[in-house]
């Protein structure tokens, strides 16, 4: 959440700020600022600091900064998702020293804060906002106070000082990003549990949240690691670790942000993501299931080819997946697969709980960690304590097993887990996850193929024969995507306006359609403000029916297999009690007699058709939220990648 970029170089910061924080709005639009810092004209040593914010999105900024201007080779940025403080101009950042001389973008939260405030206050300080972030300023300011009472030169190491000693009375999680006008030619950069790189330009050094506000500058690129610091200056980069030693460390190439933020001709970036995934599907296709290989066997395992070492598959009894939200629904696809496929235990877990209340240790355990940013703070923490928790366990059979599955490879994730998935969906800007859930979906698919060949029939695999046709019919999505994608498109459209008054909706599904309907009930609820709830259609019964009447419409997933009668009995559950009916099911004369409204699919086998189900979803949902008038891409209250706890 939040995002902050820093420049330090040759040529007006202000213009590059805004372009930076432009690709990173998808983390927070409550609000936005920019501080820059200009030589004072026939001033020999400082410089002056420039501060502009604005309430709401970047646009109500950038009006600022043509209105008003804000000079200055050297400055920092920051986009906000309102954590402490409501969204209003007073909370935005940078925020100020007293002196107003001292700037400071955070992104994170300070958690003890409140007893950092009150030491500050009781020193004589006056608090201009409510967030978290001030004390930093604060603090930093009377750091260098008494540096420079102790006769130290004004220039930017003692900044780069002054960072460093106030670092360690701060708790919590933060990336963040300081000017002094007394410098104006250097910056201070650091991070702890929250993202930030630095780009190398020409003459100039380009500090950010997240890869798309670098890609356009330089494709070189050098992570912060987690503690480092980094002074700025139009000479080079200092890079110190938590200890303040010295840090040597060579820059990596970014790749794959080619693609930045681009509608095409679509309306919004979610319809743009949502069509783009037959094409998601065409490269997991290509990349991962070789053309026809021999049969599944122990010598020739070749069914699907995924770039993990054997070590991944070996020992593995168990698994476990942590994730949050949207990744956590295609983690329990994941798991029904690797359970149902692969016949091996799998448990899916909320990260957010699964870090305060983990289960009991169990050896030969598998974790696996979902999260299409690489940067969810729940999601990187439950990985890290159960990594933590494992190492100290003397029993090899306890020993942590970490395979992460992402759509950015180059994330806080990447680094932390030793094995990764890419998903290579390519960026995806819409807050409301789509083309990166089917990329989610994929890798299990692929994950339980490659495990159900190792462990074989008769140990828990399937058929080697039902294996094969599975894979052939994967092979055969991206067609059945395409089609699918284009014929919903319209056909969503012209419901939409059925939903203009409702307030609840109800989605269901069984078995492997179950996190599907969550999946549904999520998207609707994220960008229309309806309220919905994906229920398991034969827990209905138990309880929600009681909400059913002709002003609730229900949505059943219904694909022939397992619990195809089943589902439709629940649907005319439902229907007795007045829901309109809408289906998701093949069009058959069952389901045409059954479903008031019907979306139909194409007969896929059972195990796959979450892959299907899912885009009438996505689709239903953007049609009604599109149709409300509602900001689709930028729904209010969310941010894309949820950095915070
Ligand atoms: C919903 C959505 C969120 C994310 C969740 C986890 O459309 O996008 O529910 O799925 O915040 O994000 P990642 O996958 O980045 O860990």
């Amino acid at each position: 959440m939040c995002g902050i970029v820093a420049l330090i170089g040759s040529r007006e910061a202000a213009p590059q700020l805004l372009e930076g924080l432009r690709h990173l709005e998808y983390r927070g639009y409550d609000s936005a600022g920019i501080a820059t810092v200009a030589l004072a004209a026939g001033a020999t040593g400082g410089g002056q600091l420039h501060c502009l914010k604005a309430e709401g999105k970047l646009i109500n900024l950038t009006a600022r900064y043509e209105a008003l201007g804000a000079p200055g080779q050297c400055g920092i940025g920051h986009t906000r998702w309102a954590t402490h403080g409501k969204p209003e101009e007073r909370n935005a950042h940078p925020h100020l020293d007293g002196s107003g001389r001292l700037a400071v973008v955070q992104n994170g939260i300070i958690e003890n804060h409140r007893s950092l405030r009150e030491e500050l206050q009781a020193e004589g300080v006056t608090f201009l906002s409510d967030t978290d972030t001030e004390v930093i300023p604060h603090l930093i300011a009377r750091r260098l106070g008494l540096l420079q009472a102790a006769d130290q030169a004004t220039d930017a190491a003692l900044l780069l000082r002054a960072v460093q000693d106030v670092l360690p009375l701060l708790q919590g999680a933060y990336a963040l990003a300081v000017v002094w006008a007394e410098v104006p030619s250097g910056l201070v950069v650091a991070r702890k549990q929250a993202p930030l790189l630095i780009g190398l330009g020409e003459g100039e050094f380009l500090c950010a949240s997240d890869t798309p506000a670098l890609a356009g500058f330089t494709r070189t690129i050098l992570p912060m690691e987690d503690g480092e610091v980094a002074l700025l200056t139009p000479l080079g980069i200092e890079l110190y670790d938590a200890q303040g030693a010295r840090v040597q460390r060579s820059p990596s190439l970014l790749s794959g942000t080619e693609h930045v933020a681009d509608k095409r001709s679509f309306r919004h970036f979610m319809l743009k993501e949502i069509h783009e995934q037959p094409e998601t599907a065409a490269l997991w296709v290509a990349r991962h299931l070789p053309e026809d290989g021999p049969l599944p066997s122990p010598e020739g395992l070749s069914l699907v080819a995924l770039p993990l070492d054997e070590e991944v598959y070996e020992n593995v009894e168990r698994i476990q997946i942590l994730a949050c939200g949207t990744s956590r629904h295609a983690a329990q696809v994941g798991a029904h697969l690797l359970e149902q496929l692969a016949g091996i235990p799998t448990s899916v877990y909320y990260a957010s709980e699964f870090r305060y209340s983990p289960p009991p240790l169990v050896p030969h355990m598998l974790t696996i960690g979902v999260t299409q940013s690489g940067e969810t703070a729940d999601t990187l923490a439950a990985l890290a304590m159960e990594q933590e928790r494992r190492q100290l366990m003397a029993d090899p059979a306890f020993a942590p097993k970490l395979l992460g599955i992402t759509n950015r490879p180059e994330s806080s994730l990447g680094r932390l887990v030793p094995h990764l998935l890419d998903i290579g969906a390519g960026i995806e800007v819409g807050v409301a996850a789509t083309k990166t859930f089917l990329g989610q979906l994929l890798a299990f698919y692929g994950l339980a193929v490659a495990f159900a060949e190792r462990r074989g029939h008769g140990s828990g695999g399937p058929d080697p024969q039902r294996l094969r046709a599975l894979v052939a019919e994967l092979r055969g999505l991206p067609a059945l995507l395409q089609q699918l994608v284009e014929s919903h498109d319209q056909r969503c459209a012209d419901l939409a306006h059925l939903f203009a008054e409702t307030q609840d909706v109800i989605f269901l599904g069984r078995g492997i359609n179950y996190p599907i309907a969550m999946e549904g009930a999520l998207k609707l609820k994220e960008i229309s403000y309806i309220h919905a709830e994906g229920y398991p259609a034969g827990e209905m019964k138990h309880g929600p029916i009681a909400l059913l009447d002709a002003r609730v419409p229900v949505v059943s997933i219904a694909v022939p297999g397992t619990v195809f009668e089943k589902v439709l009995s629940n649907a005319q559950e439902a229907k007795a009690r007045d829901a309109q009916l809408i289906g998701v099911a093949p069009a058959c004369p069952d389901t045409e007699q059954l479903f008031d409204l019907l979306l139909p699919l194409p007969e896929v086998d059972e195990l796959l058709s979450p892959l299907l189900t899912v885009i009438p979803m996505q689709l239903l949902s953007y049609h009604i939220a599109a149709h409300r008038g509602l900001d689709v891409d930028q729904p209010r209250n969310l941010a894309k990648s949820v950095t915070v706890e």
